[in-house]
């Protein structure tokens, strides 16, 4: 009996089961490593029979498993990631990102095509739904646990799409020009601290050019910063078929890709073959990106018993359970003109219900494109509300002699809504959804507004006219008993918008100019990112422009109250420092909530450009009716610099600082001085 190989052995240190298996592969083999199945199989890898490698297979995020790529199961529904950042709570990003991870087993794939970590330049991305935020920080600090959590079922997280790849319209052609600190600044900073902190084992590149180079041959994205400066040690895989447009084998494999999906393109064992024997790239790269893959395969245990890795379950009630808790959690309060919510179930008789949003589902099959989760059944709204109220109220669709009215607007995954491929075309609500609220606004005393969108909306034609407004977002398959939970106050809402809700779109900094050179791009498909580093609130706390509703912004059911800032050292020198900014909240209202302590710093003695104000430490914290307790919230180091472009690096300039203690961008209840020595 011979002994099996060293790969084989779950007990030997990965790296050495990598290199044993490296070297028993031939030219041929290793090429084969970078392939997918094709045609056949759209998110699978070649397997290698000879050497018992299995295929890799894959499946969409980022809202759960998706139904297109899981062999069509039906898989829990989650909120959307948007939903997700709103709730401001890293813990329940660790939940989400595990129960994801199950759900991956569960089905028999080891790599999850989430989370998308773009950010939201322009309000009109369809795809806004699918990521976190303005904000790069809020982004990373979301983003961290929850690649944590996924991973810790070895299943691999693939962050996507690297990089600037903030709209849909001419996705596949576009060039996003952006100059090196905006890059690096605002749309690589969320890629860069996760993968420092997080370890991802995957990243998929994006559709468009950076600066004139596809995101799958970009060398400076992918071996210089990502490989060479983060020190990433995964896999790097193309968009779904980026790679037909690029030039050569040879720039993508030397540029850091390790894996071509779901055609052959490039890494044909044709075209690999042919740039190899002509010199074009060396066996040591080729063993470089192989090496990734099959270390990402012992990662996911591909290669181990099947009793030694974490149970896989899917569409578990606790799955379910904490899909609704997310919901909830992320659900913003942006207007209760007095106080009428929450909906007081025992003193109502007749609520009316209208909108487009109301009896709709949202997971179907490709519903908004690859993060279309259909789950076993999903809660509409009306349903939702429905068995809230059974035996207590009436609900009436149209009714006009209702104590209340609730309309459900918004968008949907469809054309001009939030999806991928597309992007949305105003900002607006449709005159059909405008006239209806209106309508139903003058027919009542009053009027609930549920936005159920994965975007902002523009509301001043109508905001005015109705005493409440909620923003649901896509609150996953619990969605409608979510919305009655809050609406009904069995749940005070606690979400914050994580991003800028404008007045009008030329407000948003993509759109100011009116130009097409900067938004959706020039002849050339050229976007200009003219703006620089001044996306989201950066840009609107810059040019004095008062939004609809800031960054960080979202109200409760009860209040807060802030006392004395305080620090715990007066000042730091070093990346790795912490801060605790220490201030007392007390809930003095009458229900308990929760309220997100948002530090913000303004870099005082700055010898760039900085913006007033950005984001660098928050907390959520739950208080009791009447409770006060201390809330210290962690301000590092690294996250007080810029990026530099005389040095090609972060870096932090000593001198003053000023933090900003608030519960939104726009509301601050004091500051505290600090100095970066
Ligand atoms: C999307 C990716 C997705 C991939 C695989 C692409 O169209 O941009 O986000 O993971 O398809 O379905």
């Amino acid at each position: 009996m011979t002994a099996d190989p060293t790969y084989l052995d779950e007990e030997t240190e990965i790296e050495n089961r990598v290199s044993d298996l490296l070297s028993r592969l031939s030219l041929k083999e290793k090429f084969k490593l970078l392939t997918s199945l094709g045609r056949h199989r759209l998110y699978t890898t070649k397997p290698i029979k000879r050497l018992k490698i299995p295929s890799f297979k894959m499946t969409d995020g980022p809202l759960g498993v998706a139904m297109h790529s899981s062999g069509f199961k039906k898989n829990t529904r989650f909120p959307a990631t948007v939903a997700l950042a709103a709730t401001w709570n890293r813990n329940l990003m660790g939940e989400i990102g595990s129960t994801m991870g199950r759900e991956v087993r569960a089905v028999g794939r080891h790599i999850l095509l989430a989370p998308g970590l773009n950010i939201a330049r322009t309000p009109l991305n369809g795809r806004t739904f699918e990521y976190f935020s303005e904000d790069p920080y809020l982004t990373k600090e979301l983003a961290i646990p929850l690649v944590k959590g996924v991973q810790n079922q070895r299943i691999a997280a693939c962050l996507k799409h690297y990089a600037a790849n903030n709209q849909e319209i001419d996705r596949m052609t576009s060039s996003s020009e952006v100059d090196e600190r905006t890059l690096n600044e605002i749309y690589l900073r969320a890629f860069r601290a996760t993968v420092k902190e997080a370890d991802p084992w995957s990243i998929m590149t994006c559709y468009n050019m950076v600066n004139g180079v596809y995101g799958c041959e970009n060398k400076y994205l992918l071996q210089e910063t990502l490989m060479d400066k983060w020190g990433f040690d995964g896999l790097v895989m193309t968009d779904w078929l980026a790679s037909r447009k690029v030039k050569t084998t040879e720039g993508c494999i030397n540029a850091g890709l390790t894996l071509e999906m779901p055609w052959s393109y490039r890494y044909n064992i044709k075209a690999l073959r042919k740039a190899y024997e002509s010199g074009e790239f060396t066996e040591e790269t080729l063993d470089d990106r192989v090496r990734r893959n099959l270390r990402v395969m012992m990662l996911t245990g591909l290669f181990d018993n099947p009793e030694v890795l974490p149970k896989g379950t899917r569409n578990a009630p606790e799955h379910q359970n904490l899909a609704r808790c997310v919901a909830e959690e992320g659900m913003v309060l942006l207007k209760n003109e007095g106080n009428i919510l929450p909906l007081d179930i025992d003193n109502l008789k007749r609520i009316s219900l209208h909108g487009p949003n109301l009896r709709k589902k949202f997971g179907k099959l490709l519903s908004g494109g690859s993060s279309g989760v259909s789950p076993p059944y999903e809660v509409t709204p009306l349903e939702g509300i429905a068995e809230r109220c059974r035996g207590k109220v009436k609900l009436f669709p149209g009714d006009s002699l209702a104590d209340v009215a609730i309309v459900f607007a918004g968008l949907n995954h469809g054309r001009g809504g939030d999806s991928e491929s597309m992007d949305r075309i105003s900002l607006h609500l449709d005159d059909k959804q405008v006239s209806k609220i209106k309508e139903v606004a003058r027919n009542h005393q009053q009027t609930v507004v549920c936005i159920i969108a994965g975007s902002p909306i523009a509301m001043d034609e109508w905001i005015d006219d109705v005493e409440a407004v909620m923003m649901c977002w896509y609150g996953g398959m619990k969605a409608g008993n979510a919305i009655a939970n809050v609406l009904f106050g069995d749940v005070n809402p606690s979400g914050k918008l994580p991003l800028t809700f404008p007045r009008r779109l030329e407000d948003s900094p993509a759109h100011s100019t009116g130009d097409p050179r900067n938004y959706p791009g020039d002849d050339e498909k050229r976007v200009y990112y003219e703006e620089g580093i001044y996306v989201g609130y950066r840009w609107f706390d810059k040019k004095e422009i008062d939004p609809l509703f800031p960054f960080g912004y979202g109200q409760s059911y009860t209040q807060f109250e802030f006392g004395n800032i305080q620090l715990n050292r007066q000042s730091i020198g070093k990346p790795e420092d912490e801060l605790l900014v220490e201030v007392e909240v007390t809930n003095i209202g009458a229900r308990a909530g929760s309220e997100v302590v948002q530090v913000y710093a303004k870099d005082v003695d700055a010898s760039v450009d900085r913006p007033p104000q950005e984001l660098v430490g928050f907390e959520k914290v739950g208080l009791g009716p009447g409770e006060t307790k201390t809330v210290a919230v962690t301000v590092k180091g690294e996250d007080l610099g810029f990026y530099d472009v005389s040095k090609h690096e972060w870096t932090i300039e000593a001198g003053e600082f000023k933090l900003f203690v608030g519960s939104s961008s726009r509301d601050f209840h004091g500051d505290v001085d600090f100095s970066y020595l």
